[in-house]
């Protein structure tokens, strides 16, 4: 069943990369009220905490959780709260306790108040044997904790649809490149500093090598991808929260390049990080044929279309016109 006009949703991990844009873009569709923007320590952008409500609440603690969604009387859940692939290595029991500790928490609370449920993966769910184009259907043996999470929370979630007939849904996302809000310590990282660094310092340091090739979209495209989804009629998926979702695929200096075609004088160097073993484990490109066939996915920006618009914005947001 689709959002109706008059559910009320909650954002977790609002304060993040994607909870960011992901308020304000249901908020513009949805009355602004209904949207409740939750968070823990970081706090939210302002125009997010500006625009309607917002809750604290950590995901790990249940009894908070489940006050917040009853609180707020929440039939759909966002839930974006999480651990990144960087922050996962540094930690990965907080990442475990999070990633997936939470996800029981947020799945339990949907079943007991028949709450809609979109739940984001990743590609960090791949391992070094996957093919350089990821199939839909493929043995996942990721080498990172995020990517245990991950696999963990795809399953749970599958669990939870099964035997509890749990509406949640849920993709693959890549690494996704955006202006807005900065990213939370995912090894993609890179594809949004060289941006910054372009246009500040003309110079960039990059992480991983030049010929690291990533699947990547940009935020426009994840989001349209996440409100597509969950506005699918139920029965016409097959799949729930492990949609592959495609839309660029490019080697660190292809950006490198791309960018300074349009930033004169920009120079980019390499020096691979601990990163470049998690980028060099995940495929080149997915193939997203499920989401293509089940709810009719189709990404707007490529490569081109992406460095201009990023370009455009930030130049904006930092007066370097
Ligand atoms: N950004 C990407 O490129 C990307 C790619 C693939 C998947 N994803 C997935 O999308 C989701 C959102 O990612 P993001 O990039 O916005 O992450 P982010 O790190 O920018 O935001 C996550 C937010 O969760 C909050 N958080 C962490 N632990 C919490 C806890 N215990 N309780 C409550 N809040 C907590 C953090 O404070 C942060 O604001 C995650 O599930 C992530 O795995 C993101």
């Amino acid at each position: 069943m689709p959002t109706r006009e008059q559910d009320r949703i909650l954002v977790t991990g609002a304060a993040g990369q994607i909870g960011t844009e992901l308020v304000l873009a249901l908020r513009e569709r949805f009355p602004a009220g209904n949207v409740v923007a939750m968070y823990r320590s970081t706090p939210l952008a302002p125009e997010v905490a500006a625009g309607g409500p917002s809750a604290v609440s950590d995901v790990t603690d249940a009894k908070g959780y489940a006050q917040v969604v009853a609180e707020h009387d929440i039939d759909t859940v966002y839930h974006l709260a999480a651990i990144l692939s960087v922050g996962g290595e540094q930690d990965p029991k907080k990442c475990w306790e999070v990633n997936v500790g939470g996800l029981l928490t947020v799945l339990e609370v949907a079943h007991e108040r028949q709450q809609r449920l979109f739940c984001p993966s990743s590609i960090a769910v791949f391992g070094p044997n996957t093919p350089a184009v990821a199939p839909q259907e493929t043995p996942l043996h990721p080498t990172t904790m995020y990517g245990v999470t991950k696999v963990a929370g795809e399953i749970l979630c599958d669990y939870w649809f099964q035997r509890y007939g749990v509406d949640v849904r849920g993709v693959r996302y890549p690494g996704l490149i955006s202006w807005k809000a900065p990213p939370g310590g995912g090894t993609t990282d890179y594809a949004i500093a060289i941006f910054h660094a372009a246009l500040r310092d003309g110079s960039y340091e990059c992480f991983v090598s030049p010929a690291t090739r990533l699947p990547m979209m940009y935020m426009d495209d994840a989001i349209r991808g996440t409100l597509g989804l969950m506005n699918a009629p139920f029965k016409a998926l097959n799949h729930h929260a492990d949609f592959n979702l495609g839309a660029m695929s490019f080697k660190a200096s292809d950006l490198a390049d791309a960018i300074a075609q349009r930033v004169p004088g920009f120079t980019c160097s390499y020096a691979p990080d601990a990163r470049q073993a998690i980028a060099n484990s995940w495929p080149d490109a997915v193939d997203d044929s499920a989401a293509r066939d089940e709810w009719g996915w189709s990404p707007r920006f490529g490569l081109e279309e992406m460095v201009d618009d990023m370009l455009e914005n930030l130049r904006h947001g930092l007066g370097t016109e």
